[in-house]
């Protein structure tokens, strides 16, 4: 195992994600090792989130890793986590990687840390663990299997996502498999409720049926309770709602258009807490705009059971997880690292939610690619939760990828266990 790690080329080369989307592959050799990263893009985003590209598209940033950065980090030791991070920042000016884009730094910044890890010939989440003094363990899989929002098309209901997450599993095999079953049962349980429905999905492959809100819940009610019934494995329920495309500030409402309701801000928490009360939700993410923060205060109050998260309220930002915990907004923080732009920042997340006692949620984005560094990432860093998808193909490798690790880890003598939740 060779202790420094000099970048001897790197490369940059366009591919789709999952929605057809060009984005943009890094791939780093240092001595030793190669290292090879890919990153998704939102369509969901928050206003405080990195810009992914510069203003030319993936194509500038090709050339931007061709002409500025492969210059600066050739010859660089890049094996003391963090290294590349700094050089990157410097390499920027700004502090949103305004010039070589969020997603350029990036696919940089995973594809060096990836080479560094085969240089020492282990995986992405041991070195992290290794350099972080993290413990590994393995995120409870959280994954919708009905949606909406500006993830579907016109007609499917108004919250983004309806999640599931199993509580009782023993094995990763287990829970995973729990989420895939859910998918099925709420498949054959629309198929039977909603006529002419032809199990049409969104982008993250959770399906997009003409119901509204409550109807959607209560069908994903129904499909769990029916993997309880055959599996006995329980699963709660959670919602991404992504308050911010519900809200119209002009008139300050909340609507809810699958329902006819558009609702004042008293109202509209009025009617998520009854949700929340009905449907024993364990989760929700961002329950209302992002800039209304004393909303996220009032429902993690009154929700006790329930993780109130924070996604497009905090986008990754140590600072805004440290301030918004603090104030008593969050129980939970969504960890996007292309919200931030390199693996440092999304560390420095992770240990503000860990110091905060803040659940850290490792999570996918909409428009996704083959690539499973998220699921290192919550291994190696101590998220509890990964927030990946079910089905389809793009989903399906973070999935697999914890089953592997999760082997690793039992051949090496050191089983790893799963996080629990402490509602
Ligand atoms: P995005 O949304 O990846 O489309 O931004 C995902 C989310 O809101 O969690
Ligand atoms: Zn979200």
């Amino acid at each position: 195992m060779s202790l420094t790690a000099y970048v001897k080329e790197i490369k940059a080369r366009a591919i789709f994600d999952s929605r057809g989307d060009k984005t943009i592959e890094v791939e780093v050799r240092v001595d030793g090792g190669i290292g090879v990263a890919s990153v998704p893009s939102g369509k969901s985003r928050s206003l405080k989130e990195c810009e992914p590209y510069p203003k030319g598209g993936v194509e500038e940033a090709l050339s931007v890793v061709r002409s500025v950065i492969a210059p600066r980090i050739r010859g660089l030791d890049v094996s003391r986590f963090g290294a590349i991070d700094s050089e990157l920042s410097e390499i920027d000016g700004s502090t949103r990687f305004e010039r070589i884009g969020g997603n350029t730094a990036l696919a940089t910044s995973v594809a060096t840390a990836k080479a560094v890890a085969t240089s020492r010939g282990v995986p992405l989440y041991r070195y992290l663990s290794e350099e972080l003094s993290a413990d590994v363990r393995l995120p409870l899989p959280l994954g919708n299997i009905l949606g909406g929002g500006k993830h579907a098309g016109s007609g499917a209901p108004d919250f983004q996502e309806f999640l599931v997450i199993p509580l009782n599993c023993k094995s990763i095999h287990e829970a995973l498999e729990a989420n895939m079953i859910a998918h099925k049962a709420l498949g054959s349980l629309l198929s039977l409720s909603v006529p002419g429905y032809a199990l049409g999905r969104g982008d993250e492959g959770a399906y997009a049926p003409p119901l509204d809100n409550v109807e959607s819940l209560e069908v994903v009610k129904a499909a769990v309770d029916l993997v309880e019934r055959e599996r006995g494995v329980k699963l709660g329920i959670g919602l991404d709602i992504a308050g911010s495309n519900l809200y119209d500030p002009r008139r300050r409402l909340y609507s809810l258009r699958s329902q006819g309701l558009y609702l004042s801000r008293e109202d509209y928490l009025a009617f998520i807490s009854e949700l929340a009360d009905e449907y024993n939700l364990v989760y929700i993410e961002d329950p209302v705009w992002e800039e209304d923060w004393e909303s996220f205060v009032d429902l993690t109050r009154s929700l006790k059971r329930t993780l109130v998260c924070g996604d497009d309220l905090l986008a990754t930002r140590a600072e805004l997880i440290g301030e918004y915990s603090k104030r008593g907004a969050i129980k939970a923080a969504i960890i996007k690292p292309n919200q931030v732009g390199t693996l440092s920042l999304t560390w420095a997340a992770v240990k503000a939610s860990l110091s905060n006692d803040i659940v850290p949620v490792s999570s996918h984005r909409s428009g996704e690619t083959d690539d499973a560094f998220i699921s290192h990432i919550a291994v190696g860093t101590g998220c509890k939760v990964l927030k990946a998808g079910v089905v389809g193909g793009e989903r399906v490798v973070k999935a697999n990828e914890l089953l592997r690790i999760a082997e690793t880890e039992a051949d090496r003598g050191s089983p790893a266990t799963i996080w629990e939740l402490h509602l």
